[in-house]
């Protein structure tokens, strides 16, 4: 798709510093990971093709026992060679007397640009030593945006990425589950989140963002990440987490009553963010478009919110003037893959894009009634809820992933009664 006359180049992620001599648990840029499985930073990869010497090329760290002592083995070039498979490698002290030569006579260089700025500033650099060249060097006469190129491939799951993004929605789903039993009145919302990081990281997951755990009102902040809050008897708790496993997400949320009963309205509303979910789900099938789930939602939550009350008139009315964004302001939903909000165009050619077998979507309708509401009872007022499950497209429908959580709402009472 570049063509023979182009190479590509992908940085791995940067170690990113917390504090002072701290880093930050590292986390491989999602790119190079998809196109080399590589696990370290200071790494770039180049995609050379027709190089009658390999056509993908690493330049990593090479092995250095001083260094290693102290930060832990790396894999060095011979090994990304012959374990990472990838076919010639560099030391990456090398790369600025290496890459340019490698690079001269290439039409179009493919890379990320305006990302990370050390990158950004590298390339200038390879390309003012690329016109430094014995002879002048002859500059690629266009440099692309790999994004898009990239992005498409990304999309589409193979098999392997399907059995990784499995696992990482059942490991999502047993830590929901563990999340309930310890969920009651009294306890505080980061006591939940730990039994959710407990499970991740004792299957040697990694949480692909941080979780959701949010009580009460709590729940009506669209990002709610304080999480220090105490659950209140009476009050719905909503939970948002996903695990990821090498690199592959899951994002799953259920919303249920901290003392395992449910009040009148706190049903009312579930059963229609429940139906409205199912309608969506319903429309992940290969061939629909994107926005299929959604308007499905929105139909389902204006029809149950005008039911019940909260929106006034019709709800064909609703829809049309945007009213149920008051109640329900986001998406229905967005792609899933190594980023938790994964990369892809939603649409092409100004309509949306159709679903096609490999897309993984999720689906996530709410309600939420903001507690300063006007014009709404104030029994309804403060209760959030969202129900979110990981679909992916198949060739003749869809599976969903994260079935392994109940989320009726009699069944979401069983499992609370046996706290
Ligand atoms: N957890 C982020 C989302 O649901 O999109
Ligand atoms: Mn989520
Ligand atoms: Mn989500």
């Amino acid at each position: 798709m570049a063509g023979g006359d182009a190479a590509l180049l992908v940085a791995a992620a940067p170690e990113r510093m917390r504090n002072a001599d701290a880093a930050w648990p590292y986390r491989q840029d999602s790119d190079f990971h998809y196109l080399t499985g590589f696990p370290e930073a200071d790494a770039v990869l180049a995609l050379l093709p027709g190089r009658a010497h390999g056509e993908a090329v690493l330049f990593c760290r090479e092995r250095d026992p001083a260094h290693e002592r102290w930060h832990g083995e790396v894999a060095g070039t011979e090994r990304a060679v012959r374990v990472h498979g990838v076919d010639d490698a560099f030391p990456i002290e090398d790369i600025d007397d290496i890459l340019p030569g490698m690079i001269e006579g290439r039409a179009r260089v493919y890379c990320h640009f305006g990302r990370e700025p050390d990158f950004d500033a590298r390339l200038l650099g390879w390309m003012r030593r690329l016109r430094q060249l014995r002879g002048g060097g002859v500059v690629p006469k266009e440099f692309v945006a790999l994004g898009h190129l990239l992005h498409d491939l990304r999309l589409y799951k193979s098999r392997g990425e399907l059995k990784l993004m499995r696992d990482a929605a059942s490991i999502a789903a047993e830590a929901h589950l563990a999340a309930m039993a310890a969920a009651s009145p009294g306890r505080l919302e980061y006591e939940v989140e730990a039994e959710l990081l407990r499970v991740m990281r004792s299957r040697g997951a990694v949480p692909a963002f941080p979780p959701i755990v949010a009580g009460g009102v709590n729940a009506c902040t669209m990002h709610y990440l304080a999480n220090r809050a105490p659950l209140k008897d009476g009050d719905l708790l909503l939970i948002d987490a996903g695990a990821e496993v090498d690199c592959y997400a899951s994002d799953i949320t259920r919303t249920f009553p901290v003392n395992g009963r449910w009040t009148r309205e706190q049903c009312a509303l579930y059963e229609v963010v429940l139906a409205a979910q199912q309608a969506a789900i319903d429309e992940v099938q290969p061939g629909c478009p994107f926005d299929a789930a959604h308007h499905a939602a929105v139909r389902v939550i204006a029809e149950g919110l005008c039911a019940l009350g909260i929106l006034k008139g019709h709800a064909d009315a609703a829809i049309e003037s945007g009213a149920y964004k008051a109640f329900f302001p986001s998406k229905t939903g967005h792609w899933l893959g190594l980023d938790v909000h994964d990369v892809g165009d939603y649409r092409v050619d100004g309509q949306a894009r159709l679903l096609e077998p490999g897309m993984v979507v999720t689906v996530e309708p709410g309600i939420y009634v903001p507690p300063d509401v006007r014009g709404v009872a104030e029994r309804w007022r403060g209760i959030g809820i969202r129900i979110e499950d990981d679909v992916a497209v198949g060739a003749d429908g869809n599976t969903v992933l994260t079935a392994a959580v109940p989320k009726e709402p009699q069944e979401l009472l069983r499992v609370l009664s046996r706290r």
